[in-house]
């Protein structure tokens, strides 16, 4: 399948027909988790700084963003700065940080034409003041919004939102306010940052890494893996669309046997 560039028609008949096939077949996946991998290696490729590739990879958070937009997927959530990437030269964390807020300015129209709800998970106060303003307000821009969600994972680390889960459930207790026995999966998912979109169906990572870096650990529990070969900057529409045919064709068990699935 090839996504076809023609100026003036940029959705093709193509991508309607998968569209449409996408919608037809049902069983869309609610929650998508992506870890945007490879934008490094994409510019290296080339000959070209690394921030190249990140800035390349904006095109292709437009278009699953898009994407997610007309299958109606619900929430979308991009692995966007790990907490862990604060360890990355101080010249690439600055480069990030600007193309953040410079991004989230010139998109916030399109995205508020396109109803789509801001927001964010991690340790969004980490970030420099402009950023994190500029996210701040873009939330709270796009609140009224009702179509999909987007989810910005920003200084985000799974095992610290695990941990400061732990800690308000700690006070909890001891405020009176919760006991102990009541505490089942249910009950501590509330405490997670997901709580409003819950758990992914389908996770994507791209560039052909097999890890998890640290992302969604709690919620990922039976999420369906795609892992691609293709870099962010290279992922598109269409890989996007192939990973949604792929996942509706899978079994989700959840433990149990084929026949108990269908009966
Ligand atoms: C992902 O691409 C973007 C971020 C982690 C911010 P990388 O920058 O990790 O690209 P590679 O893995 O070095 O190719
Ligand atoms: C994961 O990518 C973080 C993001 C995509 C934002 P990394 O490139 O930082 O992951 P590792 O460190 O190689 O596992
Ligand atoms: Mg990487």
């Amino acid at each position: 399948m090839v996504y076809l560039q023609c100026g003036e028609c940029d959705l093709t008949d193509q991508i309607v027909d998968i569209v449409k096939r996408i919608k037809e077949r049902g069983n869309i996946p609610a929650h998508i988790g992506i870890i945007m991998d490879g934008n490094g290696r994409w510019a290296k490729k080339r000959g070209l700084p690394r921030t190249e590739g990140h800035k390349a990879g904006i095109e292709s958070v437009r278009a699953v963003v898009e994407a997610a937009g007309e299958v109606g997927v619900k929430a979308l959530t991009l692995y966007t700065f790990s907490k862990e990437n604060w360890n990355r030269p101080q010249a690439e964390v600055s480069a990030l940080m600007a193309l953040l807020l410079q991004t989230i300015r010139n998109e916030i129209d399109e995205l508020d034409a396109k109803n789509v709800r801001l927001m964010s998970i991690g340790d969004v106060d980490a970030l420099p003041y402009a950023p994190r303003i500029g996210i701040k307000k873009t939330i709270k821009r796009l609140s009224k919004n009702t179509g999909l969600v987007l989810n910005l994972a920003l200084s985000y680390g799974s095992r610290q939102e695990i941990i400061n889960a732990i800690k308000k459930i700690g006070t909890d207790i001891q405020k009176g306010r919760l006991d102990p026995a009541d505490i089942d999966e249910q009950r501590f998912a509330t405490y997670l940052q997901t709580y409003t979109i819950g758990d992914p169906d389908l996770l994507i990572r791209t560039s052909g890494e097999q890890r998890i870096s640290n992302f969604l650990l709690w919620q990922i529990a039976y999420a369906e893996l795609y892992i691609t070969p293709t870099l962010w900057p290279d992922f598109g529409k269409t890989e996007f669309f192939r990973a949604i045919e792929n996942f509706q064709t899978r079994e989700r068990r959840f433990g149990k046997v084929s026949e108990q699935l269908q009966a």
